[in-house]
């Protein structure tokens, strides 16, 4: 439950706001204490008195209330707050959200909060799907705020595509979830790989893969967000991210990411390796542009190191390693073969043949495979979802080596 939880709820000018009210009576229900904060357009869908009369608490709508005079302090309502959940979350205040623009009282305390923040979007389906909006979303993400994503369904435009708010009983578990989580991982410390690796093959041409580093990052956060310490250790990506709990250390070759991840490795009490790592590098490196010419070019490979197979044979009894595997065929055989090889407690295997799963895009489908031979196989799920699963399984198997 929520009990004695402050949650600090704000509400944007959208036609979700409705959902707001079952939304506050579900934080009420579960035991917690709710403020409220309106911006202006919101108090346009609902009134300001249904969620003051809920939340038996004044509702929060300007700097300053006009009756009274008296000022409302957004650093005081951000101290006070365990969790500021914003939902609905418009276009227009997660692109203020984005680039710090605070012009209202919602938008100041959430630059002032230091408590978890969590947002559930509600737009139009084209909205949510433009690239502004998914771009602030991402910058929303690498900053740690928590995204409870908008589902599909029909919307209020009449039109049916992704853009509801995710229900108030979702919202509320998910809420509700990461309390009882955020302390799991508290003072343990991990290591994860992410994204391709680049073998330069002159200075201006590389041999790499269409691998984004967003299961990666995924795990980083969700590992984040149970109290772990982070070394999130990446091959090339567009993906950043600014959160205290991790500390991102950019790579390009499989060499550097190998000698990084040696390193790491013996501090650690658990390594996630997502990176797809090169298997091969040009053997040697042309020191200017290689340029064309009427013969067929032949460039030598050479092996790179394996770092899963090099962890796993330093890997000590009180350290866990959990790989993946990629495959196109005979997924379960190599998948076995894999833990063996490189000393894996588990390997998320995730095949190519899946629509919808692998490089790039944000679901995946993933079976969980141990040494015992043991499967557990999850429906198609956003990264961030297949990132808890993993991370619960984490979590499971180190409370039981306890
Ligand atoms: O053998 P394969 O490349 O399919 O194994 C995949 C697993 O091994 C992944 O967890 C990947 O991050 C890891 N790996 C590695 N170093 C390599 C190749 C793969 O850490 N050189």
């Amino acid at each position: 439950m929520l009990q004695d939880k402050k949650i600090l709820l704000g509400v944007t000018g959208g036609i979700a706001a409705y959902k707001s009210v079952y939304l506050l009576r579900e934080f009420v229900r579960r035991g917690a204490q709710v403020k409220v904060i309106m911006t202006g357009m919101a108090q346009q869908f609902v009134g300001p008195l249904t969620f003051s009369a809920l939340s038996r608490s004044p509702v929060f709508t300007d700097f300053f209330d006009q009756n009274t005079g008296q000022w409302h302090s957004h650093v005081d309502l951000g101290l006070w707050a365990d969790a500021f959940v914003i939902a609905p979350l418009t276009a227009n205040s997660m692109a203020k959200m984005a680039i710090g623009l605070a012009d209202n009282l919602l938008i100041t305390t959430y630059l002032s909060a230091r408590c978890p923040v969590f947002v559930a979007p509600a737009m139009d389906l084209d909205m949510y799907a433009h690239p502004s909006v998914k771009k602030n979303l991402e910058i929303l993400l690498s900053r740690g705020v928590h995204v409870i994503e908008a589902g599909e369904g029909e919307l209020a435009s009449g039109l049916s595509g992704k853009g509801r708010m995710a229900e108030p009983q979702d919202i509320a578990e998910f809420v509700q979830q990461f309390f009882l989580s955020s302390q799991e991982l508290a003072g343990r410390k991990a290591l994860v790989t992410a994204g391709p690796t680049y073998e330069m093959i002159d200075p201006v041409r590389f041999i790499g893969n269409f691998s984004s580093g967003k299961m990666g990052f995924a795990i980083a956060r969700e590992l984040a967000r149970r109290g772990a310490k982070v070394f999130l250790v990446s091959g090339p990506t567009a993906l950043t991210t600014d959160e205290p709990n991790i500390e991102l250390i950019r790579v390009t070759s499989a060499q550097e990411m190998y000698s990084h991840a040696q390193k790491i490795f013996p501090q650690v009490d658990m390594a996630i390796l997502a990176a797809a790592v090169a298997d091969y590098r040009p053997a040697e490196q042309a020191q200017t542009k290689i340029k064309k010419s009427d013969q067929d070019l032949v460039i030598h490979l050479v092996k790179n190191p394996d770092i899963a197979a090099s962890l796993g044979k330093i890997k000590r009894s009180d350290q866990l390693l959990v790989g993946f595997a990629l495959e196109t065929d005979n997924e379960l055989r190599n998948a076995r073969e894999k833990i063996q090889k490189k000393n894996f407690d588990f390997i998320v295997l995730n095949s190519l043949r899946d629509k919808g799963a692998g490089f790039g895009v944000d679901t995946n489908k993933v079976t969980f495979v141990f040494p015992s031979g043991e499967q557990k196989a999850f429906p198609l799920k956003t990264k961030a979802q297949v990132a808890q699963d993993i991370v619960t399984q984490i979590v499971k198997i180190t409370n039981e080596s306890r």
